[in-house]
């Protein structure tokens, strides 16, 4: 199949283009740019684009591919969010996923942010390099017995589950489909305003949806402990991030841990170091000292792009070959 891969890096390349070994294999033409209206004219006569997850396939922007000739969106993450399915069906275009690359790598690097935030390693980094050898300020708590609230008990929610069990940690979940594995665990399903209620740290792990959005508001902020960590590597819209700004302000929220933002789009996965940062908000988080932020870096593992790689050509091959996909994303999804 000829294929338009857009938001293209040299370790995006590298990964497709070796797994790009079968009998036939695919076209691939990898462009830098993202994919949004005015870049759509790239995909001109190529049968299928493939797309990450702050490439735009708006209702707009799908009409354009499909008067191009495209008839197959073939996304290179999980979420979904950045594609009109309804519009999609409508033009006859194929919309397939990664559904489950390395649940392992989002669960792991969401752990890896709750110890940093609690045992200050980003700010003792700077510290040791500058010979400063005080611990004032570094003060951290025990992880075993906290209470740790997962919303969203998928498979990374799921994988954040057994993690922290392997802490002793009290686990709470909120999910509309509970999994008897996390009850099997020994954690426990409880409201949602329980979880918000109850819990030292929480950490998001549901899509964002229409019902997501801004879940985490400021009602819900005001609703959890005072000290409260809280975790987002799902999306960055299912966080109010005004509201959370105000809630750092006020001291009321102790520590956040984010690899996703609300208008990441703008800043995430390029180098901007030689330019002045416009969006003020994001500009805010960066000055708290209880604030960890990471680049949408958490899927960012080599198994993970060797996965995301076989799973999106494989994805490519049995539409080519079957006109269906096991990994199809329906518009009722
Ligand atoms: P999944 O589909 O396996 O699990 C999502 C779970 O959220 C499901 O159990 C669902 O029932 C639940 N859910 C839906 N609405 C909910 C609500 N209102 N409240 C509580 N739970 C709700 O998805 P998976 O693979 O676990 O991924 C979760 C999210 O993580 C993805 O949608 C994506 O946005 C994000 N993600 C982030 C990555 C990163 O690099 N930062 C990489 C991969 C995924």
């Amino acid at each position: 199949m000829k294929v338009a891969v857009f938001s293209t890096k040299p370790y995006d390349q590298r990964f497709l283009t070796l797994a790009n070994t079968g009998e036939r294999p695919h076209q691939l033409e990898f462009y830098e740019p993202r994919l949004s209206a005015a870049t759509a004219t790239l995909a001109q006569g190529f049968e299928a684009v493939c797309v990450f997850v702050n490439d735009e396939a708006s209702a707009g922007v799908l009409a354009r591919l499909a008067a191009g000739g495209t008839r197959v969106v073939a996304l290179r993450c999980a979420g979904f969010n950045n594609v009109d399915l309804p519009a999609a069906q409508k033009l006859g275009i194929d919309v397939v996923r990664v559904p489950a690359y390395s649940p392992y790598a989002v669960a792991e690097h969401t752990v890896a942010l709750m110890l940093t935030l609690n045992r200050q390693i980003h700010r003792a980094y700077h510290r040791i390099r500058d010979g400063n050898f005080s611990l004032e300020g570094l003060l951290g708590f025990d992880l075993r017995g906290q209470t740790v609230g997962i919303i969203g008990t998928g498979r990374i929610g799921m994988e954040v589950v057994r993690i922290m069990r392997g802490f002793a940690c009290r686990v709470l979940c909120n999910d509309p489909v509970p999994n008897p594995e996390a009850r099997k665990l020994g954690a426990e399903y409880v409201s949602r305003e329980t979880l918000l209620r109850s819990a030292d740290i929480i950490t998001l792990h549901c899509p964002l949806t229409p019902q997501t959005h801004h879940l985490i508001d400021a009602g819900a902020v005001a609703s959890m402990k005072a000290g409260v960590m809280v975790i987002n590597t799902s999306r960055g819209a299912i966080l109010d991030t005004s509201a959370i700004i105000q809630s750092l302000k006020a001291g009321h929220i102790g520590y956040l841990g984010l690899d996703v933002y609300e208008e990441e789009g703008d800043l995430f996965f390029e180098d901007l170091s030689n330019q002045v940062i416009q969006d003020d908000v994001f500009a805010r988080l960066l000055t708290f000292p209880n604030v960890v932020i990471t680049g949408h870096q958490a899927f960012f593992t080599r198994n993970a792009m060797e996965n995301i790689a076989l799973t999106t050509l494989g994805n490519l091959n049995e539409l080519e070959t079957t006109g269906q996909c096991a990994n199809q994303v329906s518009a009722s999804a």
